[in-house]
């Protein structure tokens, strides 16, 4: 044995750095585990709501934590909830290897989005515990806060704060639609420290990888266990107002009308044909939020709030896309209603590292599992861990490609799948 250096069993690792320990997933545990935490829900079962800082959100972290504290892994929770549990690798001060994803859920969502990544890193972890690994670098489970851009309007806050997207300023003067204030109400969940201190450095961490639902249907329409994912798209958001002039629907003329609601839908028609018009499947456009104000059956809308998301894995398209929404929005305005465009995010897509990528290959191999090259299509944390460490992601088959709604299902099988190719990818990364 070398001094200073990690001493691994020869047993552990073979030839081409191949996990020869045996990965034994418990299924059921973690079937167990993953029901108990949609069971933490605002809405009725089977469907799923768990938003920031809200009871069910702390009664789940609450659940989290029991269960790390099992483990004998370290914990830290930063001023905006990231909750970290570490495994101390062999070599300290060595950056360590990171997995994890979301707790929070949409309102009326499913179980599995983000939950998979978090329950399925824990078991990963004590997969490898079991099996008697000795990692070389730290192994870090990360509950990021607030993938979901539910309560505050901004996606992957945790994240996006971890990796500096998103600074203390901007953080204090995040608002809900109570108009609570983010430093008021995560005080209040209890997580007090200082928001300075949410920033990590580059290279705090040696890699990242996410094990998440596919949210999609390839996988499962091909048969094939592993998504390897290869790029993620890159979101906007963008938070729009229009004013037109209210009065009675009865009495105001068609010819004098300045209608908030049907310039509202002429921008939302617009922001399909952007999406649709730059010819790639891979250009995504939403209208996902429209408020009417007054919301009277009589009464002409004078005021609209309307959100656009729109994604593409390529920027240059995304941005062609926003250039023609814009010019729709700037036509209402040509028609008399006075508009309003708030840039909530763009950020930029990214294009997943090549060592992390072939670390799950050689995993999912090793595994005897299929694999496929995939897109990311939605937010994940790992957009924001890529502009901290080299990352990837890891997606398993759900049925129908469906998420964000209750009936969103993954067989426990795939879900072991992910889990038992998660923990050797670690493994491979672990490893000095
Ligand atoms: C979250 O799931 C998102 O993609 O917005
Ligand atoms: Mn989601
Ligand atoms: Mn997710």
């Amino acid at each position: 044995m070398v001094a200073g250096r990690c001493y691994h069993h020869p047993l552990q690792h073979g030839r081409g750095g191949r996990l020869v320990v045996e990965i034994d997933i418990d299924q059921p545990r973690l079937s167990d585990e993953l029901e108990h935490l949609a069971g933490l829900s605002d809405a009725p079962a089977p469907a799923v709501t768990r938003v920031l800082y809200s009871d069910t959100d702390l009664a789940a972290r609450a659940y989290l934590k029991g269960l790390l504290a099992g483990t004998g892994l370290r914990l830290r929770e930063d001023a905006l909830g990231n909750t970290f549990a570490r495994w101390e690798g062999c070599e300290p001060g060595l950056p360590a290897v990171a997995s994890g994803s979301h707790i929070d859920a949409v309102p009326h969502s499913g179980r599995f989005d983000g939950t998979v990544g978090v329950l399925g890193a824990l078991e990963a972890i004590r997969a490898l515990q079991a099996a008697g690994f000795s990692p070389g670098r730290p192994i870090e489970l990360i509950l990021f806060t607030s993938e979901e851009p539910t309560r505050f309007g901004l996606g992957c806050i945790g994240s996006r704060a971890m990796a500096g997207a998103v600074t203390p300023p901007q953080l204090r003067r995040l608002e809900d639609e109570e108009g609570r204030n983010l430093d008021e109400v995560r005080r209040q969940a209890g997580f007090r420290g200082d928001l300075e201190d949410v920033r990590l450095p580059k290279g705090h961490y040696h890699a990242f990888v996410e094990l998440h639902i596919e949210q999609g249907p390839l996988l499962e329409r091909e048969g094939v266990s592993i998504g390897v994912v290869e790029a993620i798209a890159a979101p906007t958001t963008l938070h729009v107002k229009l004013r037109g002039e209210g009065g009675h629907a009865g009495t105001v003329l068609m010819s004098e009308r300045r209608d908030a609601l049907l310039a509202g839908t002429r921008i939302a028609q617009a922001v399909e044909e952007a999406a649709r018009g730059t010819g790639s499947g891979n250009s995504i456009a939403t209208v996902g939020i429209f408020d009417v104000h007054p919301r009277a059956a009589n009464s002409i809308p004078s005021e609209v709030f309307l959100t656009v998301d729109a994604r593409d894995t390529e920027l240059a398209r995304r941005d062609t896309m926003v250039v023609a929404i814009r010019a729709a929005i700037a036509a209402e305005e040509a028609r008399g209603v006075a508009t309003e465009v708030e840039v909530i995010n763009a950020d930029p897509p990214v294009i997943c590292d090549a060592e992390v990528i072939q670390a799950i290959t050689a995993a999912a191999e090793e595994a005897g599992f299929w694999t496929r090259p995939l897109f990311g299509r939605a937010y994940h944390d790992a957009l924001f861990m890529a502009q901290l460490c080299p990352s990837g992601m890891i997606f398993i088959p759900c049925r129908g490609g469906v998420s964000h709604r209750p009936d969103e299902y993954a067989e426990p099988e795939a879900i072991a799948a992910g889990v038992r190719v998660l923990a050797r990818t670690l493994a491979r990364l672990a490893t000095t």
